[in-house]
């Protein structure tokens, strides 16, 4: 029986090699007052800045420059938004990665009210965010977090209390997305990677979520067939390999409209405390701990065969398989073994590197949440999991 089911509306997209060009004539559109933000360097290493922000200025357009350096935190997105308020900003446009998206989307949404971003987020604030905000052009140059096609922007506080929340509502899915794999070319290796890794996550776990649906399955199983025939190709020959490039720039795509409408799982549960305590890129979050997580849930659902996950994961095996095998299980421990092997192709960074160790542990697992993973580990389990991503 299909489950009832409900489809979030997307941006307009504009897909394609080139595509950068048209970003003039969409933010004119809006009106005369852009503002735009882009990383601090992943615009002009693609060797397009000059090319996007002079195409802007000669379309006759008053244009404002913000560069978004880390993962946004309350206070950059307050910054920026105390700055431009009162200043005629009719469009805001985003060029960059998961970041730089999610900063550009939580300025737009915070322009047109009159509070600072904390009491807006989910668990955190004290108010329902009305829903109201400048029109917003994303224009991804990483293939990971698929911000271009979702309603949350995720903001992270970095410390002891720290947190990774989101700011959530249906009307902050961007106007426009301009996905053009040419601004991917020069991504750098660890980011292609780990960017890679959380668009492949993503996928996974919203396949196999237990809010899926029919529509978010189709895309999920087509971005993991991309997953599978780009993502080490992106990584090993990305800055010549176009058509690599527009693989993951598909499967990132699709992984942002997957976890809008089917959500993700475990390996995201435990990113938004990790984030929240260190500095940790959320890719590598989620790098480090696809393969650990779906070990064990592999192992999990092999006795629970009739949990629609069983099924799903059977089916993700054989997309990732290079041989033919008799028994589902053969597929299902020949995938545990191809996660493995393509986090190591990778040179993943294990959590160490960014400071997490074992004492710490216990406190990133008590506020860790399953989301909608189809099935539950034990705080043993949980344990396991993590430990063996420190490295
Ligand atoms: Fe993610």
């Amino acid at each position: 029986m299909i489950p009832s089911f409900k489809f979030s509306t997307l941006p307009v997209i504009h897909f394609g090699a080139g595509k950068r060009s048209i970003l003039p004539g969409i933010a004119r559109e809006y009106g005369s007052g852009v503002l735009i933000l882009t990383g601090s360097s992943s615009i002009h290493n693609a060797g397009h800045g000059e090319e996007i922000l002079n195409g802007l200025k000669q379309a006759d357009i008053n244009l404002t420059h913000e560069l978004v350096a880390r993962e946004p935190s309350p206070e950059l997105v307050d910054e920026i938004v105390s700055r431009y308020r009162h200043s005629g900003i009719e469009v805001v446009v985003a060029v960059g990665g998961g970041s730089v998206m999610d900063a550009g989307k939580a300025v737009s949404a915070l322009l047109l009210v009159e509070y600072g971003i904390k009491r807006y987020l989910e668990d955190i604030g004290d108010l329902k965010h009305p829903g109201s905000k400048v029109p917003f052009i994303a224009m991804p140059t990483t293939s990971g977090t698929g911000s271009e096609m979702t309603k949350n922007a995720v903001i992270s506080e970095v410390g002891e209390a720290g947190f990774k929340k989101s700011l959530r509502h249906d009307h902050f899915i961007p106007d426009h997305a301009i996905i053009d794999p040419e601004m991917m070319i020069s991504c750098s290796d660890r980011l292609t990677a780990t960017s890679g890794m959380d668009a492949f996550s993503q996928l996974l776990e919203s396949y196999v979520s237990t809010q899926s649906n029919p529509f978010t399955d189709a895309l999920a199983l087509q971005g993991l067939k991309q997953i599978k025939k780009h993502l080490l190709r992106a990584y090993l020959e990305g800055d010549q390999n176009l058509e690599a490039r527009a693989g993951m720039a598909i499967a990132a795509m699709f992984s942002g409209i997957t976890l809008t409408n089917a959500g993700l799982g475990l390996v995201h549960g435990f990113a938004s405390p990790l984030g929240g305590y260190y500095e940790i890129p959320h890719g590598a979050v989620c790098g480090a701990l696809l393969a650990p997580v779906f070990s064990m849930t592999i192992d999990k659902l092999i006795d629970q065969k009739d949990n629609p996950a069983y099924k799903k994961l059977v089916i993700a095996s054989k997309v990732f398989s290079d041989f033919k095998y008799k028994e589902e299980t053969e597929y299902l421990m020949a995938f545990k073994e191809k996660l493995d092997h393509i986090s190591k192709m990778l040179e993943l960074p294990k959590l160490s590197e960014f400071g997490l160790n074992e004492t710490a542990l216990e406190k990133v697992i008590k506020n860790t949440s399953h989301k909608l993973h189809p099935v539950t580990f034990s705080g043993d389990e949980l344990y396991r999991i993590l430990s063996s991503a420190i490295g």
